[in-house]
């Protein structure tokens, strides 16, 4: 079944103002937990909106009647506004209880803070099971920036052996430069990760086989059955090591580990500009993705800090994409990630590129929508780190997947980006939009079931995960 959405107009009424009346709690330091109690049922925590029972959740206060009168009695809203929000909202409660009804296992519900949001949702039953779903659900992954994907811990490794090697590295930990659990980098802080550190540290041979290995990993354990893998061509001066080795090296690595019987997963590359590069540079990357198509590289990307655009104008890439395209390879875009560069006119130019898929699509006019939506463009969505990085405004239920799932007019890639800094998988991506926007098994099924027309790696790669899907989904008995 699907969700109701509501506007944020009609929905304000019913927006959890988390500080409920006293009567809900049994004492002040349950008020103070955020957990209470309805006399006589369940428990419930306003916080996270849990409640011990579906019937519980449906049955309290979260009725639009009751939440309705007392808000208009508070004075939060007038007659007007409750009348035109009243029949929509009773819809939307009726279709939430048969939703509720079609969920199995209904042992504890969690209606997420995103019934207060415009993408008015109910969900989750049992966060275990829907991990344990998540992560076996086939998935597949599009937008995977290699350095950014390296974890902490395998960073440590190569630290540690460097450091082994090398007493006097002139390199800090990186459990210290980036410590267990910190995910809070923003534009400002994220770029200089790269640039003044794990660049560093991972500068050699050993260093970008080994933790590409490792990605590769850590993608397939969580149930990755295609990745496309991008990375920036670069070189080090101090290890002699050119952008043709470090891209031979990637590509190597995959090899290796394809070759590995237990292995299943296809991975292909993507080679990335960076927004900074002037128009040689980048088209010495184009043609080093066009000299390594026959190993795997199927597609190139625009990155880099949207924030600092070396000649503050995109079109110098214009022909450069145009010859990456013109020699069969899949072209992707970072796209509007950030205010300052994300003009209609800057972003009528990406487009002109004519990208197959575009990444992140955040700041993005009216306008500029409805060319997305009528060329159908598959978007590559990452929710932690847009979250995370304080990219979008709000939280997970402010996402923007929100307005393009309501829409359906773009096939909805989710995408991690970095997960070795965002730290979160992609099975917790899937996780996060059944919490928040509340879809069903089915549609997360279907969710990556329609990323595999927007891959760059070709029919029979395409006929093979197709063929995948469906057999996991008749397994399963969705
Ligand atoms: P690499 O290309 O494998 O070295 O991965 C790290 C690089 O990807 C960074 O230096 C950035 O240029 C780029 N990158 C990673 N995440 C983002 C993002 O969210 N926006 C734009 N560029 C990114
Ligand atoms: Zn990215």
């Amino acid at each position: 079944m699907e969700c109701t959405c509501l506007s944020r107009k009609e929905v304000k009424p019913f927006v959890s103002q988390k500080k409920e009346r006293m009567d809900y709690y049994d004492n002040k330091e349950q008020q103070r937990e955020g957990v209470g109690r309805r006399k006589g049922d369940g428990w419930m925590n306003w916080e996270s909106w849990e409640f011990s029972s579906w019937r519980d959740a449906i049955l309290s206060c979260l009725t639009p009647s009751a939440y309705g009168k007392r808000w208009k009695a508070e004075g939060r809203l007038d007659e007007e506004e409750l009348r035109s929000c009243r029949p929509r909202l009773k819809q939307f409660w009726l279709e939430t209880v048969e939703h509720l009804l079609d969920l199995q296992a209904m042992s504890s519900i969690h209606l997420c803070s995103a019934v207060a949001q415009p993408a008015v949702v109910v969900m989750s039953v049992k966060m275990e099971e829907l991990e344990v779903f998540c992560k076996q659900l086939p998935k597949i992954e599009l937008h995977a920036h290699l350095s950014g994907s390296i974890t902490r811990e395998c960073l440590h490794e190569i630290y540690k052996k460097r450091k082994e090697a090398e007493p006097s590295i002139g390199l800090e930990d990186p459990m210290i430069v980036i410590p267990p659990g910190k995910v809070d980098y923003d534009l400002e802080t994220f770029f200089p990760l790269f640039s003044k550190y794990i660049y560093q540290l991972c500068n050699d041979v050993q260093s970008v086989r080994y933790s590409t290995k490792r990605v590769l990993q850590d993608f397939e354990a969580d149930g990755v059955a295609y990745l496309e893998l991008r990375t920036t061509p670069r070189e080090f001066k101090e290890t002699g090591m050119s952008k043709e080795q470090y891209v031979e090296t990637v590509l190597e690595s995959i090899e290796q580990y394809e070759k590995d019987a237990s292995t299943s997963m296809k991975t292909l590359l993507l080679l990335s500009v960076d927004r900074r590069d002037s128009f040689q540079k980048a088209l010495g990357c184009i043609d080093l993705a066009i000299r390594y198509k026959h190993r795997g590289v199927v597609g190139v990307d625009l990155c880099g800090d949207p924030l600092r655009l070396q000649k503050g104008d995109v079109t110098i890439f214009r022909e450069v994409f145009a010859k990456a395209r013109e020699n069969g390879l899949g072209v992707t875009l970072h796209f509007a990630e950030a205010a300052k560069t994300s003009s209609d006119e800057e972003l009528l130019v990406l487009l002109s590129f004519k990208p197959g898929r575009i990444g992140h699509v955040i700041h993005v006019s009216d306008a500029i929508r409805t060319e997305i939506s009528k060329r159908k463009l598959a978007l590559e969505l990452c929710i932690s780190c847009n979250v995370h990085a304080k990219m979008i405004t709000g939280s997970f239920q402010d996402h923007h997947f929100r307005d393009w799932w309501v829409e359906k007019q773009c096939p909805l890639i989710l995408c991690t980006d970095d997960v070795g800094v965002f730290c979160s998988t992609i099975s917790n991506e899937y996780v996060i939009v059944a919490q928040h926007f509340g879809l069903t098994r089915l549609q997360l099924w279907e969710l990556s079931f329609q990323t595999i027309d927007p891959i760059f790696g070709g029919e029979e790669e395409k006929m093979r995960l197709r063929n995948l899907m469906v057999s996991w989904r008749e397994g399963n008995k969705l």
